[in-house]
């Protein structure tokens, strides 16, 4: 994929690693679309990026069907296509999937999982006709080991990684790739603005968090050479291994942080 020209709807594009993204996209000559629920944060962005002839904001709930799939129908109308979309808007949740409220977990998965399912089904009718395209979910390493008190947060991510999967094979006849991208900790607001309610205040994230920067980087260098799974560090990949390898001590090492940091 030529990124120069290239037309990149981005979500979750108000902060940390879509904000990030969107300057990244940016700055290799791509026009982008920048979907979040802060308008001022897009509009201010738009401004930032050089205006509406290179930048569009589209202020959505991306769990709104509707609204979702009008970020697709807008974009086409205001840059002539689509070629790349970056499923990033995300959402973490703390807590027992015992105790927490429904309406939270009804959440995490209205916004990771079926927002991005939103996307993909708008999407694909419009990368088909133009013979191609590229869609990056921003997923997680907890959607291959999930953590205690994030159960709702983790399952949500790993049936992100599921329809990648299917899809990938699917749309592959239709020259669309589908990239699954797995960060570990990343340094953004993410941890603070957690649904439930860390003692804390905000869990801590894992140690060594990545710049948003850095997740940017990648996510362009996906869209120009697309895989099939990818991670930011090696860290990352080393501790997927692991808990694949040996997943009882995986649960010992994060049983051992849960009494720790409850
Ligand atoms: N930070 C980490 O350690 C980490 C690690 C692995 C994976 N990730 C994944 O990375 C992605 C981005 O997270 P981040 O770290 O950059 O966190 P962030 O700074 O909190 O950004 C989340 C973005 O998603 C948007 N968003 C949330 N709910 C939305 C909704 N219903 N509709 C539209 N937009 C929505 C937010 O904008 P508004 O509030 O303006 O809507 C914001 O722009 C998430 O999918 C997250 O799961 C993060």
């Amino acid at each position: 994929m030529r990124i120069e020209g290239a037309v990149v709807l981005i979500t979750g594009a108000s902060s940390g690693i879509g904000l990030a993204t969107a300057r990244a996209f940016s700055a290799s000559g791509a026009r982008v679309a920048l979907a979040a629920r802060s308008a001022q944060a897009l509009e201010d962005l738009v401004q930032e990026l050089g205006g509406a002839s290179v930048a569009l904001a589209l202020p959505c709930d991306v769990s709104d069907p509707v609204a979702a799939a009008e970020l697709v129908t807008r974009t086409v109308e205001v840059f002539g296509g689509l070629d790349v979309l970056v499923n990033n808007a995300g959402i973490g949740h703390y807590g027992s999937l015992i105790d927490a409220p429904w309406t939270e977990i009804e959440q995490v998965f209205a916004t990771n999982l079926f927002g991005p399912i939103h996307l993909i089904r708008a999407a694909v009718p419009v990368m088909r006709r133009r013979g191609g395209g590229v869609i990056i979910n921003v997923s997680s390493v907890n959607g291959r080991r999930a953590l205690p008190l994030m159960a709702a947060y983790s399952a949500s991510k790993y049936a992100l990684n599921g329809i990648a999967d299917a899809l990938r094979v699917e749309l592959s006849r239709d020259r669309i790739a589908v990239v699954t991208l797995l960060p570990g900790a990343v340094r953004t607001r993410f941890n603070t603005a957690l649904l439930g309610k860390p003692p804390s205040g905000g869990r801590r994230g894992g140690p060594f968090p990545s710049s948003p920067e850095r997740v940017a980087r990648r996510i362009v260098d996906l869209a120009r050479h697309p895989r099939p799974i990818a991670y930011v560090t090696f860290r990352d990949r080393l501790w997927v291994w692991l808990s694949l390898l040996a997943p009882r001590l995986v649960d010992l090492m994060l049983g051992r942080v849960l009494r720790s940091n409850p």
